[in-house]
């Protein structure tokens, strides 16, 4: 699969993603389970999940690779009132410091990477532990194989990422993705929801 050219989706038009708010199948997750004081938003894209996060108080940090979408990030925190951390980073080769995040979020971008190939998953899943602080959790929203269309994240996969020595207590649960296509019906996609927590 082709890289996508996320610049110039975010520039053109409303991705299918952007639904104005975080993922539904987060809320559970924002309710009760969120560990801080520090969350990381592992790629934010235009950033509705991390301004929700700084609103309930937590000190965010968003990053994504689209220089394009981090400019609308900011602009949205701004208007909501919100101070957060927006950077442009590749998550295969991340700047961040080390064991620093008590909670990270994950909501589109694993399954993005794994359209594209092995090397670029293997990269990212190599960043999360070194960023992730001992006991930090990690919740991760990707669109699983029965999806079709290409998609290709599966249960056993995620259960074998994300497991000894890095990993404990490692959960996943069946879920929707909301995507609403620009003049489609929205669409409502199987996916994971993965819980786990840094050893
Ligand atoms: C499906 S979108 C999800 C965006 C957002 N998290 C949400 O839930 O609306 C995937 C995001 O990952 C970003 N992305 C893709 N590859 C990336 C990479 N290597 N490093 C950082 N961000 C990346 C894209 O620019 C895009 O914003």
């Amino acid at each position: 699969m082709s890289v996508m050219d996320y610049d110039e989706v975010y520039r053109s038009s409303r991705p299918p993603w952007q639904i104005g708010g975080p993922q539904p199948a987060l809320v559970p997750v924002l309710e009760d389970e969120v560990r801080g004081p520090r969350v990381l938003d592992a790629g934010c894209g235009q950033g509705d999940l991390a301004i929700e996060l700084a609103r309930r108080g937590f000190e965010v940090t968003g990053f994504d690779i689209s220089a394009v979408a981090i400019d609308q990030a900011r602009a949205k925190a701004a208007a909501a009132g919100v101070s957060i951390t927006f950077g442009v980073q590749d998550a295969t080769r991340l700047s961040l410091p080390a064991a620093s995040f008590n909670s990270i979020f994950d909501s589109g971008l694993l399954h993005s990477l794994h359209r594209i190939g092995p090397d670029q998953v293997d990269a990212y899943l190599a960043q999360l532990p070194v960023v992730a602080a001992p006991g930090g959790a990690l919740f991760i929203v990707a669109v699983s194989v029965e999806a079709g269309e290409g998609w290709g994240i599966t249960e056993d996969f995620l259960r074998e990422a994300f497991g000894p020595p890095w990993w404990t207590d490692t959960t996943v649960e069946p879920v929707r993705v909301t995507a609403m296509p620009e003049g489609e019906s929205p669409l409502s996609l199987h996916a994971h929801l993965l819980r786990t927590v840094r050893t």
